[in-house]
């Protein structure tokens, strides 16, 4: 895992996007997994300031989202579809038929899970994963004791997870907030070919810590990464202020980055 220690989340999300433009310039039929949440939103914005600026297209890409919660329609403003439209796919130029966001109103759950996994391998898998963490060290919605070879499946929020989407999205009414989701499980996540993690902020420096440097534990899901080849995780200050090894860490991706 390579732990990319940034000033700001500013600077975090400009580098992590140049990842993807890299990618998609290199590759304009790079398929990507996509996050919601308030963490991406800034390197989604470096983005389309690519497309807009620098001319990398979307076109051809295709997408699959983490998740998405159980009964928001996708033109519900706090649903992820509605999220992922606003927040980048109306700024760059993706089709949206190559979007994929689960459906959060299938009537059969499971197979919407199971033809959400085919269609990821059929597109010969995600090339470039990107990840938000929560507080309490998920990935998706990958919460404390989900077994770390989990399939997309349906998924139950925890109540601290409830808790901080509520003030973050739901105007801190915890009681809109739905209690179920259909997320990527941490298997599915893991078969990516790369990974890109962001995490900001001092309420994201235990999962942090957990993640990098705890055991591979369930109970901290994104420890899952620690087994994967080629995880990139970038952080603002605050949010890698617990690392114990945090200035080797910045030292040594910032060797890797200049290479
Ligand atoms: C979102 C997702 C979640 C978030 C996590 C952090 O699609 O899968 O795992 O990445 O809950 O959320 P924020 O970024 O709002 O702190």
């Amino acid at each position: 895992m390579e732990v990319v220690v940034c000033k700001t989340k500013e600077e975090a999300s400009k580098l992590a996007a140049s990842i993807i433009t890299k990618a998609v310039k290199a590759n304009p039929k790079t398929v990507l997994g996509l996050a919601t949440g308030s963490t991406p939103v800034l390197m989604y914005d470096e983005m389309a300031r690519a497309v807009r600026e620098e001319g990398v297209s979307y076109r051809e890409v295709r997408s699959w989202n983490l998740d998405e919660y159980v009964g928001l329609a996708p033109t519900h403003e706090q649903s992820y579809r509605y999220f992922m439209n606003e927040n980048l796919f109306k700024k760059i130029d993706i089709d949206l038929a190559n979007t994929h966001v689960l459906n959060g109103l299938a009537e059969d759950p499971a197979a919407e899970c199971a033809a959400y996994e085919k269609q990821i391998k059929d597109a010969g898998g995600i090339d470039i994963q990107v990840l938000g963490i929560g507080s309490d060290g998920h990935i998706a919605f990958n919460e404390p004791g989900t077994s770390l070879s989990s399939r997309t499946s349906v998924v139950y929020l925890t109540p601290s997870t409830v808790k901080d989407n509520a003030r973050l999205f739901f105007g801190g009414n915890e009681a809109e907030v739905p209690t179920r989701a259909l997320s990527m499980g941490v298997g599915t996540i893991c078969e990516a070919k790369k990974i890109v993690l962001l995490a900001f902020g001092a309420n994201k420096a235990d999962a942090v810590k957990g993640m990098v440097e705890g055991g591979i534990s369930q109970f901290c899901t994104a420890s899952a990464l620690q087994m994967h080849g080629d995880a990139w995780v970038f952080c603002d200050e605050a949010a890698a202020a617990k690392l114990a090894l945090k200035d080797y860490y910045a030292w040594r991706s910032a060797t890797k980055l200049a290479l």
